[in-house]
């Protein structure tokens, strides 16, 4: 079900999407569109590390090749199922497919449910999260101003953002009915031991690479790269649309940053609120103690 909602946002199930990359036409494509037994789909919540898997998978998928990364912008290498490009640029990827997704798991399409596609899905912690969001909002000028930081955080722990609650979305990809066909890793453990986490991926894929060929692609992955391949720091994208001098996209690049954030008192009722809607699933997280 489709709504036209504020004029920044189209309303989808519920949940706002950003009318710059999002219509009617686009998502009726993501309804229909007909999954690969071979394909592999990174998932995420906005801002978890979408980009940076848009980065790794054409290599890992493709012995070590680094000419897609170098040449083609992330948004047509690996794209958004969802999006006004997914129908332009989705024939021309190579098999094995790599593709990203922001959406919970119950709007999947009826052809992921059939088929034995895999995925990769990237928690970051929600407080990091929320930060690189906020920062997002001031300089993408698709996005309605985010306000003050706490008010944002209200918005955000209501589920008033793109793609609703963090908690939600986490929760629905926890469904036991994916089995063996789905990997969670954390944005913390790539900033810790990228090369780690990548061996993990190859596992799960069946891949292997040689370590040559790996330390390359960690190389190739680390932020301070990233920042300056204008096919994924996202320079190509006019300032109208996203001011750089306002925030980068690849902005930090750190876990922890919410520490510079939040107030001890927001710090609190933040958690609290997270607690309280995660108390009957039991997911753990390695930022739970922190
Ligand atoms: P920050 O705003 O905290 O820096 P997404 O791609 O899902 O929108 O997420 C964007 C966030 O991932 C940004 O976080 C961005 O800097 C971070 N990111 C992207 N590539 C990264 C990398 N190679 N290493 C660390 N963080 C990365």
């Amino acid at each position: 079900m489709l709504i036209m909602g504020s004029f920044n946002y189209i309303h989808y199930h519920g949940l706002m999407f950003p009318k710059e990359s999002h219509n009617e036409k686009s998502l009726e494509y993501f309804e229909k569109f007909n999954l690969n037994d071979d394909d592999l789909i990174a998932i995420t919540y906005p801002k978890s590390g979408t980009t940076w898997m848009q980065e790794i998978l054409p290599p890992l998928l493709r012995g070590g090749d680094l000419t897609a990364v170098k040449t083609i912008p992330n948004w047509d290498r690996v794209p958004w199922m969802e999006e006004t490009r997914a129908p332009l640029v989705m024939d021309k990827i190579p098999s094995p497919r790599a593709m990203v997704s922001h959406m919970p798991y119950q709007l999947m399409p009826p052809s992921f449910f059939t088929s034995k596609a895999k995925v990769i899905y990237v928690t970051r912690n929600p407080k990091d999260v929320l930060v690189s969001s906020f920062h997002f909002h001031k300089m993408a000028s698709f996005l309605d101003e985010p306000g003050t930081f706490e008010e944002f955080t209200d918005k955000f722990l209501a589920g008033k953002v793109l793609f609703g609650k963090w908690t939600d979305h986490v929760k629905s990809w926890r469904n036991p009915d994916l089995g063996e066909r789905i990997l969670y890793v954390t944005y913390e453990e790539m900033i810790q031991d990228l090369r780690g986490v990548l061996k993990r991926m190859l596992n799960f894929l069946g891949r292997q690479l040689s370590t040559e060929a790996l330390d390359s692609v960690v190389n190739h992955c680390s932020f301070k790269n990233m920042k300056t391949n204008n096919m994924s720091n996202y320079s190509l994208v006019p300032e109208e649309i996203m001011d750089s001098k306002k925030s980068s996209f690849l902005r930090k690049g750190i876990s922890g940053d919410w520490k510079n954030h939040f107030s001890p008192e927001l710090d609190d009722k933040f958690t609290a609120a997270i607690q309280e809607e995660l108390k009957d699933s039991n997911i753990k997280f390695p930022w739970d103690d922190e």
